[in-house]
């Protein structure tokens, strides 16, 4: 049985140092290619106007876009910090023209009804005070038979998992970071809930090696 869930919001990787340093454990996760562009992809979004919910400094998203040549991306993230690195990244991958960053919560989003023929995040749910209403918003934002995929890790991993993931998360500085986000994580049970009371109910669960994936398509 997992440990209790011990909440962490969007508010620990605000400060510019913290950025910062998960700039460089994401660049890290980038190289080894451990960032799940793979599931996106295996979920079918590979084109069109694409959301992505708590890019983060992008990386996840900008490997998807060099992957998928007809689709353009807009990232929805709460930390002004996060998107400027975000925007860096953007200029660096030399895709200005196919990507662009919204600041907003991603449980209200400042974005029309209907708008979006994908959405994908990764590694943001652990941080998501109410799951429920950001599985609504990417109802709302996706045109009816629009794709979603929303990867991240999970409570509930065998000890040894967790072990072995700490052990080699780099820089040795994010492990701390690392151990509260997955002590954040919802297990696949709390999901499960989640998803049931929520306007995605029949999205399906994956669990995975060490985190779970959600995806469906909007009826
Ligand atoms: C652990 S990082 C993951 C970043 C990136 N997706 C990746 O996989 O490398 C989580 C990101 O979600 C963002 N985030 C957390 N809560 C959010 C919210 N309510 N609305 C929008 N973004 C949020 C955080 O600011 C942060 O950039």
């Amino acid at each position: 049985m997992a440990k209790k869930r011990i909440i962490e919001t969007n508010e620990g990787i605000q400060g510019e140092l913290t950025v910062e340093i998960f700039n460089n454990f994401a660049r890290n996760m980038r190289d080894k290619g451990w960032n799940n562009v793979d599931s996106i992809i295996k979920v079918g979004i590979t084109k069109g106007n694409v959301l992505e919910i708590g890019p983060g400094p992008g990386y996840v998203g900008l490997e998807w876009l060099k992957r998928s040549p007809d689709a353009t991306l807009t990232g929805c993230e709460i930390s002004r910090n996060m998107i400027r690195l975000a925007e860096k990244n953007v200029h660096d991958y030399g895709f200005e023209s196919r990507a662009k960053y919204v600041e907003g919560n991603c449980m209200q989003m400042p974005l029309p009804n209907s708008s979006f023929d994908a959405v994908f995040s990764n590694g943001s749910l652990h941080e998501w005070e109410d799951p429920i209403k950001v599985f609504n918003e990417i109802d709302r934002v996706l045109k009816p038979g629009g794709l979603f995929c929303v990867t991240d890790m999970r409570r509930d991993v065998s000890p040894i998992i967790k072990w072995m993931i700490y052990a080699s998360t780099k820089p040795k500085e994010i492990r701390p970071g690392f151990l509260s986000s997955l002590n954040a994580a919802y297990t696949i049970l709390e999901i499960t809930n989640f998803l049931s009371r929520s306007n995605l109910k029949d999205a399906d669960i994956q669990s995975a090696f060490f985190g779970l994936c959600i995806s469906g398509k909007k009826g």
